[in-house]
Order: structure tokens, then C-alpha cells, then sequence
């Protein structure tokens, strides 16, 4: 379960600081990514460098830019917010604990405890006595209502020499309690038990071997679709084009070339409860494709081309009940007007429109802005890529 995930370790000021170099290791062994944020405090039991150096990643302590490196920005704790699937305190002080509690965002792990969208697991670590007091348990009821999960103290020995409960779980505890969450989510998801495609990238047209027709599409957005999909607990399948973005976990990925190859391999899977056709599919194909490089001299310079299969509007006609049928528009100009006409022609359930002329829209932007529309509803959303992609699918689920 825990394999491919990206997980946020929140370390906090109280003496078991140390063990959480040996849970992130064993996240790690498991096959996650982390990084680590500490409190100021945490740092005076163990070095950000111990953490810097398991992680490979820089430690996020100061919220202010001026003691960050120069390649990290105010908004750290956000990006870190929308980068991760879980976020660990391990260990959590009657301190942090009370503050997580409030809403209280006074240093970087606090604050992307607010700015986090995954899951958050706390382990309260302390002493007995001091997890008993009662407005210690208290915050631990308003952790708990607030949907927080919360893995309690083992009792045992503890660092003031007294015997009780508050010390810091097995890593293997820790370990087994993070797949628990991860699994919980994901069958409580809307899209739990549900089969989801979605089309992503460019396609190309090869007029020879070493020349083709394609437009510049990134893929993000239909990554970001697929991710968000996943993330609702979708099984998802992601058909792109050629794109340099990464390929995102937990998604069966299957590359293709051109409009023909993406048509044939949504066929194969167009049984599926949502379709996302983020994919930006060529309308035309060179009529012939030279098997060898066209030489230019005496070349014909004339190139035939011929329409592709519709794709979406093969999917409209061919809709399973049930299913979920949504396009993308890209436009230049009448933008709704146009999407409208897609949405009636191609028999889509819903159209996420785009202009390419807005500054922070597009092809190759990490931004986007969209109208979400359908006979009923006209909805505009604007983000990063990724939280405009769930804000899009959580009202299409309703
Ligand atoms: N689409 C498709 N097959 C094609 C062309 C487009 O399935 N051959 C899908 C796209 O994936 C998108 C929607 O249709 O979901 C609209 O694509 P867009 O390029 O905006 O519009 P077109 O249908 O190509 O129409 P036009 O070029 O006239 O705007």
C-alpha cells in the first residue's frame, strides 16, 4: 500500500524526535517518498541534516523565505499540501497537538497540517501524565471530530523515568496504522469500486518517420484528472500521448502515437464507469505516411490530409448506462458557445471548457481556468492544475 506513495513526516519537539529517522527509513523501505517538516523545537533534539540527508530532500522549518534556500517560496506549505497522500506527526507534542487542534498555524509543519488535502495521522507522544491532563485529551476529541486520525501512546517507560502511556509506537506500528488510513480512504472514496479512463497529451501524425503533425499539449491536465480520479479511489486507467511529465502511481498507464492507436485503446476500455477525454486528439491524418524520409528535392509539396475518428462522439454514441462521458474543449474564441455545441454534437455528460488565450491557462501552463459545464450548470474554477482537476470531478460526482 504504501509503495509509490508520498508521505509528509511532521516531526515535533519531545525526545522521541530520533525514532522518526528510523520510520522514515522504514517508509522508505516501503517504497514512499518523504519529506520532512520540523518544528523549531524538533530541531534542538536532532539535526535537520539527519533528515535532509535520509530524505534527500530539503527539511521545511521557516515559513520566511529569507532563511529558506533560494529555490523555495512562500508557498511551500501549500505545494507540499497538494504534493502528498499522507501526512505523519510522529512524534506530535501536547504542544503541536493542541495548536493542530485549533487551527493554529504559527510554523511551517502547522501551517501544511491546514494546507494539506490527504489524510493526516498524529501520534501523541508525551508523558503519562501529561496525556492524561485533561485539556490533552480534550484536543485529542477535537483531533478526532475534526477527521484527523490518531494512533494512540503505548504505555512503557518513559524519557522522565516514570512508567505510563505516551511513548511513540513500533515503526512497524506506525507503518501498519499509515496502510490503514491509505486503504480507509480509498474505499470510502466516490469512485471506489469504479473503472475509470482517462485520455491525456498530444497525438501524432506521421507524415514520414521524422515528421509529424501534433500541438503542444502537456498532459498535465489529464494527468491531473487521473490523479484526482485515483485519489476518490478510482481504478484508473491513463492513455496518453508522448508527454515528459511523470508517470503517476497506482494508475495503469498505456502510451500511444497517433488518433488512430489512442481510438483503438479506448475501445478496449470504453466500458468504463467515467470517461475523461482530456487527450488533445489531431482532427487530421496525412492521408499517406511515407515508410521512408521524404527527401526534399523533387519532393511533392502538397500533403492530403483526412479526418480522424471522433473519438468522443464514438463514445457518446456508444455510451454504456450509467457512465459518465466528459470532454474537454480547447478554444481560441466563443468559448462557451462553443463548448455548448460540443457538448450537444459529441453527447457528452459534461465539458470542461478552455480558453488557450488566457494567460494562465493552456497547454503548457501548470495553471488552469475552466468553465465546467453541462445543460444546467455553468461553473468557473481556477488553480493549479491539480486542484482545478478535483474541484472539476468532485462536482461532476455530485
Ligand atoms: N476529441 C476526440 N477525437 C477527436 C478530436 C477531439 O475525442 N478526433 C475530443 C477531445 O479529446 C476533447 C473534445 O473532443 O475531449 C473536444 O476537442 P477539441 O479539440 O476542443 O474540439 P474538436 O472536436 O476537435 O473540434 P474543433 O477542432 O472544431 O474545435
Amino acid at each position: 500500500m504504501l509503495s509509490g506513495k508520498r508521505i509528509i513526516l511532521g516531526v515535533t519537539g519531545g525526545i522521541a524526535a530520533y525514532k522518526a529517522a528510523f520510520l522514515l527509513r522504514a517508509y522508505q523501505k516501503a517504497g514512499a517518498e518523504v519529506r520532512v517538516t520540523m518544528t523549531p523545537a524538533a530541531t534542538r533534539f536532532v539535526g535537520v541534516e539527519t533528515f535532509s540527508s535520509l530524505s534527500k530532500h530539503e527539511v521545511a522549518v521557516e515559513v520566511f523565505p529569507e532563511n529558506h534556500a533560494a529555490t523555495e517560496s512562500w508557498t511551500q506549505h501549500i505545494s507540499w499540501g497538494e504534493w502528498s497522500d499522507l501526512f505523519v506527526v510522529a512524534p506530535c507534542t501536547a504542544n503541536t497537538l493542541a495548536k493542530i487542534a485549533h487551527g493554529i498555524s504559527d510554523n511551517m509543519l502547522t501551517a501544511t497540517v491546514l494546507a494539506a488535502r490527504c489524510p493526516l495521522l498524529i501520534c501523541p507522544t508525551m508523558d503519562g501524565e501529561m496525556y492524561e491532563a485533561p485539556a490533552v485529551q480534550t484536543n485529542l476529541e477535537t483531533i478526532h471530530d475534526l477527521g484527523y486520525y490518531l494512533l494512540e501512546p503505548d504505555e512503557g517507560y518513559l524519557a522522565s523515568g516514570l512508567e505510563g502511556k505516551g511513548r511513540l509506537p513500533d515503526v512497524f506500528k506506525i507503518l501498519d496504522k499509515s496502510n490503514q488510513v491509505i486503504q480507509k480512504e480509498k474505499s470510502d472514496g466516490p469512485l471506489s469500486g469504479k473503472k475509470v479512463l482517462v485520455t491525456a497529451g498530444p497525438t501524432r501524425e506521421h507524415i514520414d518517420p521524422v515528421r509529424f503533425i501534433s500541438n503542444p499539449s502537456s498532459g498535465k491536465m489529464g494527468f491531473a484528472m487521473a490523479e484526482a480520479a485515483r485519489n476518490l479511489g478510482g481504478e484508473v486507467t491513463l492513455i496518453h500521448g508522448h508527454v515528459t511529465i511523470p508517470k503517476p502511481y497506482g494508475i495503469s498507464t498505456v502510451e500511444i502515437e497517433s488518433a488512430a492507436d489512442l481510438f483503438e485503446e479506448v475501445k478496449k476500455e470504453s466500458d468504463a464507469d467515467v470517461v475523461i477525454m482530456a487527450a488533445a486528439v489531431s482532427d487530421f491524418t496525412p492521408q499517406e505516411k511515407k515508410q521512408q524520409k521524404i527527401k526534399k528535392e523533387g519532393a511533392n509539396t502538397d500533403l492530403h490530409l483526412i479526418r480522424t475518428q471522433d473519438i468522443l462522439a464514438w463514445l457518446g454514441e456508444h455510451k454504456k448506462k450509467g457512465q459518465q462521458l466528459i470532454g474537454f474543449a480547447m478554444e481560441t474564441e466563443d468559448l462557451l458557445k462553443n463548448a455548448r455545441s460540443k457538448l450537444e454534437k459529441k453527447k457528452a455528460d459534461w465539458i470542461v471548457a478552455n480558453s488557450i488565450s488566457d494567460p494562465d491557462a493552456g497547454f503548457q501552463s501548470d495553471t488552469n481556468r475552466v468553465h465546467l459545464i453541462n445543460n444546467r450548470t455553468n461553473k468557473e474554477y481556477k488553480g493549479s492544475k491539480k486542484e482545478v482537476a478535483n474541484r472539476v470531478l468532485q462536482k461532476i460526482l455530485g
